[in-house]
């Protein structure tokens, strides 16, 4: 793998701390110490501003603008694309003593330490600023989103003169001149702008999308002086603090963001309502409670999903990030809300969601949240309309989901992959089936589920086709998850899962026509389904073509893989990385190179249907192939190495997947973090080491503990109770919260859990 570590932050197991501040990792660190609370996510920018590079950038989920594409005269490629919007910087603030502006870029400054505390979500930030005339300043910043009021955020600034008395001007404020980093335009309308007694309001309207957002604050100090500064989208109060030597001021600034995502008179004036009752609202919060109340949120989230590593300071700091990373993305507090690529922690993959929801980081959420899976499934289901829009499109029937997207429709501009990939698609189905198998939610899946399975079929039955000698069902003209395989046959990722999903929808038909006559009655009426139609899904599931090569046990990524050109990856030059920027685009698809796993991704998801060997030849086949350029490789490849027993490869690949964002792997960290593959991180450890496996009847564990650990620990929520594993050089060990009696298989063998302690020894 041609990637290498960037280690920058200090190694702290619950902490990521910067010393100095280093300009050329400015932009790294606003990634880093972005704050999220689900509903909107904030990067770790100054405060004070900053004239060096940066990217000032705030986000709402569900908020977001569209941009008209060159028109194609080719059916099916999209004409409209829509990405997140950067919002109003509510953050805005800047500092003056003696005429000159704290400027990390060009103020001089001593004692700079960042922190984004992992356990309580506070990010505080502190320096010596050192003016001209040799008066210093101490400055002191925290900030955090309210975990329990997802509209609220908190500013805090301690001002404390050195060695001086005089005066120190704060402005603070709102700005609505923020750009859009990737269009470079503003995409807000302020329509109302308002300076109160204690705080400033304004509403601002998305250009073309008719959303809207209302940010107000209240701040809190002891002033000399206020006046207040109007100016285009942007509205300043400017205070006039008497500072005495050694005293430290104290500002504060309560904000809150109200989004209307909905368009519908009834949300426009629900919107209203929380508008017109903002000031009372404001008035009542307290710094003190909401801190509380955030740091008692966290408290209550890590006592059930932390996962502990002894012997591994840096891992341990690597896989606390990524567990608040993902609780900071997304904790389920509102059902149909979408988890994208970088999370809301900037603008690359334009916020849009993709495949990696179902396959990465529904796992996280089964068994951390379980309500927070069932709620992200539910963006599926509302979006089932848009997704036959879409189908018909391509000239299918049923549903076809977009491969990236914010509101269901497809965002992808990339036609190969727009209209080649079904396995959006089909991750929908496995993303239902996976949460079915582990919480037994039937009604949930009769519901919700089923009208989703029968569109999905319908469009499986449509987008392929048969053999020449009509013996074979597959997919033609399509991309696996492998994006380096263009316009392939019988992509035996699509195939499988193709099947599987034709599989799930029977079965589901079946139980619900048994358990629930009259939800399977109104679900086949409005969906107009018919038995011969039932009969076709039966029929193409029993034909699905899997390419399989019986001698060796590999199966073929795709009809004709096996004849390409081969290439020796490892001779390809570090420089040429990535490749997309170096090499041609059509020179990646003439060769036997792999993007990620797609042979072996199937593996993963559906682990218990294929033997050790088969995983073994497999994995020895098209390992060597992958050059992981998609940063949700190295994970899949190192929990089946750790099922092969290949632990120093398994380790190897750990390591990458849990400090990519921190030690900046892919030189990309900048653009935003890699939120799903942070996820896969914590299946890493949980499915590889842990050995857990979720795709059959019971849950089970094969755990091994690397050899650079002395114990690791994890938490999973299962079957309304939460275990607790730990792993130690000789035994695993393993009890329940409520022992309410649950069973799992450890290495094959049964066994009942209870609150007590189940000690098993560890397999050599
Ligand atoms: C990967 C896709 C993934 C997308 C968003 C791409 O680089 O190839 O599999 O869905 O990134 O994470």
């Amino acid at each position: 793998m041609a990637k290498s570590a960037d280690i920058y932050y200090k190694v702290d197991p619950w902490r990521v701390v910067e010393t100095g501040f280093d300009k050329e990792y400015a932009v790294v660190s606003e990634s880093i110490f972005s704050l999220g609370n689900e509903y909107m996510g904030t990067r770790g920018s100054f405060d004070e501003g900053y004239s060096g590079d940066g990217l000032i950038g705030n986000y709402f989920n569900g908020i977001y603008e569209g941009a008209d594409l060159e028109k194609s005269g080719y059916k099916g490629i999209i004409s409209r694309t829509e990405f997140i919007v950067n919002s109003a910087d509510w953050l805005y603030t800047r500092i003056e003593a003696d005429g000159e502006c704290a400027d990390l870029n060009t103020s001089t400054f001593e004692d700079f330490e960042r922190v984004l505390d992992l356990k309580t979500g506070i990010l505080t930030r502190s320096y010596t600023w050192i003016l001209k005339s040799g008066k210093k300043v101490r400055l002191e910043f925290e900030r955090f989103l309210s975990m329990k009021e997802a509209e609220i955020a908190v500013q805090k600034i301690k001002i404390t003169p050195l060695n001086f008395s005089g005066e120190v001007i704060l402005y603070s404020g709102i700005d609505f001149t923020q750009i859009h980093h990737m269009t470079g335009r503003s995409m807000w309308n302020v329509a109302d702008t308002t300076f109160e007694e204690d705080g400033i309001t304004m509403l601002g309207n998305t250009v073309s999308t008719d959303q809207s957002l209302f940010v107000s604050c209240r701040f809190q100090c002891d002033y000399e002086e206020k006046s207040d500064i109007r100016e285009d989208k942007k509205l300043v109060r400017r205070f006039l603090l008497r500072a005495e030597e050694g005293k430290t001021l104290s500002f504060t600034k309560l904000i809150r963001n109200i989004s209307r995502k909905g368009t519908t008179s009834q949300e426009k004036d629900a919107f209203q309502g929380k508008c017109a009752e903002n000031s009372k609202i404001l008035a009542a919060l307290s710094y003190e409670e909401l801190k509380e109340d955030t740091l008692k949120w966290w408290e209550d989230t890590w006592n059930d999903s932390d996962i502990a590593i002894e012997g591994d300071e840096l891992n341990q700091q690597g896989i606390r990030f990524c567990i608040f990373q993902m609780h900071q993305t997304y904790h389920g507090a509102d059902k149909g809300t979408i988890i994208g690529a970088k999370g809301l922690t900037g603008e690359a993959y334009s916020g849009n969601t993709f495949w990696d929801t179902e396959a990465y980081c529904l796992p996280f959420y089964i068994f951390n949240n379980t309500e927070a899976a069932k709620h992200l499934l539910e963006f599926r289901y509302l979006t089932l309309p848009e997704a036959m829009e879409r189908a018909k499109a391509l000239d299918c029937k049923g549903a076809f989901y977009p491969i990236a997207t914010i509101t269901g429709r497809e965002c992808c501009s990339l036609w190969q992959h727009a209209s080649l990939q079904l396995q959006a698609s089909t991750a929908v189905a496995y993303g239902y089936w996976h949460y079915e198998n582990i919480t037994g939610d039937e009604e949930f899946i009769f519901e919700k589920g089923l009208p989703i399975l029968i569109e999905l079929s319908r469009m499986l039955a449509t987008r392929g086709d048969w053999s020449a000698d009509k013996t074979r069902y597959g997919f033609y003209g399509v991309m696996g998850p492998d994006e380096f395989q263009m316009m392939v046959n019988n992509n035996c990722y699509t195939n499988y899962m193709g099947k599987k999903t034709l599989e799930y929808t029977l079965d589901v038909l079946a139980r619900c026509g048994a358990k629930a006559a009259e939800i399977y009655q109104e679900i086949i009426k409005d969906r107009g389904l018919t038995t011969e139609e039932i009969e076709y899904f039966r029929n193409i599931a029993e034909h699905m073509y899997i390419p399989y090569e019986k001698e060796t046990g590999i199966f073929e990524q795709h009809e004709g893989y096996f004849n390409l050109p081969h290439i020796d990856i490892d001779k390809i030059p570090i420089e040429e990385f990535p490749l997309y920027h170096h090499w041609t685009y059509d020179r990646i698809y003439r060769n036997d190179m792999l993007k990620q796993p797609d042979v072996l991704m199937l593996m993963l998801m559906y682990n218990r249907d294929f033997t050790d060997a088969q995983l073994k030849s497999n994995y020895e086949y098209y390992e060597p192939r992958c050059i992981h350029e998609s940063s949700l490789s190295p994970s899949v490849h190192s929990i089946l190495a750790s099922q092969l027993k290949k632990e120093e490869e398994a380790y190897k690949f750990f390591g990458f997947a849990t400090r990519m964002d921190l030690d900046n792997y892919n030189r990309n960290t900048g653009e935003g973090l890699h939120t799903t593959s942070i996820a896969a991180a914590w299946m890493n450890i949980v499915y590889g080491f842990g050995g857990m496996r979720s795709d059959g009847k019971e849950l089970t564990f094969a755990p091994a503990l690397p050899k650079e650990w002395k114990s690791y620990s994890f938490k999973i929520h299962f079957g309304g109770d939460v275990l607790f594993v730990s792993v130690d050089k000789d035994n695993m060990k393993i009890s329940t919260k409520k022992g309410s009696g649950i069973q799992v298989l450890i290495y094959e063998k049964p066994y009942t859990l209870g609150q007590e302690e189940l000690v098993v020894p560890i397999a050599r």
